[in-house]
């Protein structure tokens, strides 16, 4: 494979993507040659640009026999580039407003208005497009204005105190951390207890870039938190900020081990924007006022009896017991699930899998004011589990209320949605101009920045090998992949194809 060298100064966008056009299509015509490709796949690789979403490289590969013109494929990479553009201008100027309507939210929790969600609509029109007639095949939740008014059973009734749940995001990527929170989110609706919203924070690999890129980032900047508090009864969100404000400065925190009141470190309420070190400090200091249960999402399955009575909570051991001497064969589960209205036990057994034990919410847990999730792997606690996965409801209604809670309310926020909407909506558009009439195309996502995982770092030349049976003659492929890392990193020949955006490395074995 030839060696690329990059370009040795800096070119504008377009000039660096047709550079990068013609360097592709000479490695190709070798990979041709080499190869001695069928007929049909007498493939013809152009490489295009490139969207990132959060920290996901995007590039945009056409394989067809007869490609556009480079003039065509300058101007779809141009406007992927707008995709990712908006992205980060829209993170940069929307402010966290969370603070504020959560305070009114707070006074007056209103019933959710049925049928009224904001978020079961999509229009993308006040974000950049596409159209509202294409932007509506994104949208795979649905409204169900019933689902609004669930309340948890364990929810703090009239009188009592409100109930807390304080969490540490996960420390991983933004998959990871986004699996973590949505873990969180399902937990606290299930204790029925106020979601505290951590500080705006450093995310890992995200915001790494140019520096006028928006650093720090709270869950509210991806998704719509605070919707999702106001039209569900089940959700109740508020900032760090105010949590803080609310019951710690007011000496409602105490030290669990000495009993006394604990103030935040420097009495400080506001930690936005808060340095790695400054979390720790932060989360230290919570970790000693709070509960810190000791789930480990691989060894238990979180367990809520049903209808929030705690006397059921011996049933619910009992049933593992019986389970854990019966043995479970997950195999036997393949293409066979249990009814979702099926017997608890037979529920509880499948969603065990290879679990031996069970986290019960008992009635010490529920009576605890605040329960903090920390995730500290030395600890063996990380919240790294699909909801799904370690959540169980012994009520089979409220189990599925989770999961369609989870499908029609953690989506992407608007904006999200809509980036990725104008590149389907491209994408169509492409592919019937390289002759498919529906627009149908094909995406793979190409992981190659997991460097303990060192055999998925295959050529290029390999992978498409693998695909090509899967792919119709003349289709066109949308690949996300990663940015290339340190050479050093890299033992092996590799092409680097530098563009505006992003280092692709193409590893060769020889
Ligand atoms: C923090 O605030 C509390 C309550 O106002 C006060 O008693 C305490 O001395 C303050 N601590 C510091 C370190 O300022
Ligand atoms: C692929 O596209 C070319 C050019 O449009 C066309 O001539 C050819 O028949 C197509 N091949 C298939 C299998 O559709």
């Amino acid at each position: 494979m030839t060696r690329l060298k990059p370009p040795a100064r800096k070119i504008p966008p377009a000039v660096a993507d047709q550079a990068k056009l013609k360097k592709t299509s000479s490695v190709n015509s070798q990979n041709n040659n080499n190869n001695n490709h069928t007929r049909q796949g007498k493939l013809q690789m152009v490489l295009i640009l490139v969207m990132a979403v959060c920290m996901g490289m995007t590039l945009y590969v056409n394989v067809t026999s007869t490609s556009a013109s480079n003039m065509d494929m300058i101007q779809y990479s141009a406007a992927f580039h707008q995709a990712i553009e908006d992205f980060r201008q829209g993170a940069m100027s929307r402010k966290s407003t969370t603070t504020t309507s959560n305070q009114q939210q707070q006074s007056s929790k209103q019933q959710p208005v049925l049928g009224d969600s904001l978020i079961a609509k999509l229009s993308c029109e006040p974000h950049g497009g596409p159209a509202d007639e294409f932007a509506q095949e994104m949208i795979y939740w649905e409204d169900i204005p019933s689902d609004a008014l669930w309340v948890s059973p364990f929810r703090q009734k009239r009188g009592e105190h409100r109930r807390y749940m304080t969490f540490e995001p996960d420390g991983g990527g933004w998959n990871n951390i986004r699996m973590a929170m949505e873990t969180v989110v399902g937990l606290a609706a299930a204790m029925g207890r106020t979601l505290v919203l951590p500080p705006q924070k450093q995310m890992y690999l995200l915001g790494k870039g140019d520096n006028k890129q928006k650093r720090h980032f709270g869950f509210e900047d991806f998704f719509p938190m605070q919707q999702m508090a106001m039209e569900n009864a089940a959700i109740d969100m508020i900032t760090m900020k105010e949590f803080l404000e609310l019951e710690a400065m007011t000496g409602n925190l105490k030290d669990k081990a000495t009993g006394r009141t604990s103030f935040p470190p420097y009495n400080r309420t506001d930690w936005n924007g808060l340095s790695g070190m400054e979390y720790d400090e932060l989360r230290e200091w919570l970790r000693t006022v709070t509960l810190v249960p000791q789930w480990n999402p691989e060894k238990c399955l979180a367990a809520f009896p049903a209808n929030g009575d705690h006397s059921s909570v011996q049933e619910l051991i009992d049933m593992q017991q019986t389970i854990h001497k019966e043995g479970i064969k997950i195999e036997s589960y393949i293409g066979n699930p249990v009814p979702v209205d099926g017997p608890p036990i037979d529920r509880m057994k499948e969603n065990l899998n290879n679990r031996r034990d069970l986290c019960v919410y008992d009635e010490a847990m529920e009576k605890e004011m605040v329960v903090h999730f920390a995730c500290a792997h030395k600890l063996g606690l990380r919240l790294l589990v699909h909801f799904y996965e370690f959540l169980y409801l012994e009520d089979w209604k409220e189990d599925l209320w989770m999961k369609r809670f989870m499908r029609d309310h953690m989506r992407y926020n608007d904006d999200i949605q809509c980036a990725a909407a104008r590149l389907v909506h491209m994408m169509r558009q492409l592919a019937r101009k390289n002759g498919n009439p529906t627009g149908e195309f094909d995406s793979f996502h190409i992981r190659r920045g997991d460097f303990q995982y060192k055999n998925t770092r295959i050529p290029a030349e390999e992978i498409l090998t693998n695909i090509r049976q899967y792919l119709t003659p003349n289709t066109t492929i949308f690949i996300a992949t990663m940015k290339g890392t340190s050479p050093s990193l890299n033992q092996c020949e590799s092409t680097t194809i530098y563009t505006s955006w992003m280092t692709l490395r193409i590893c060769c074995r020889e």
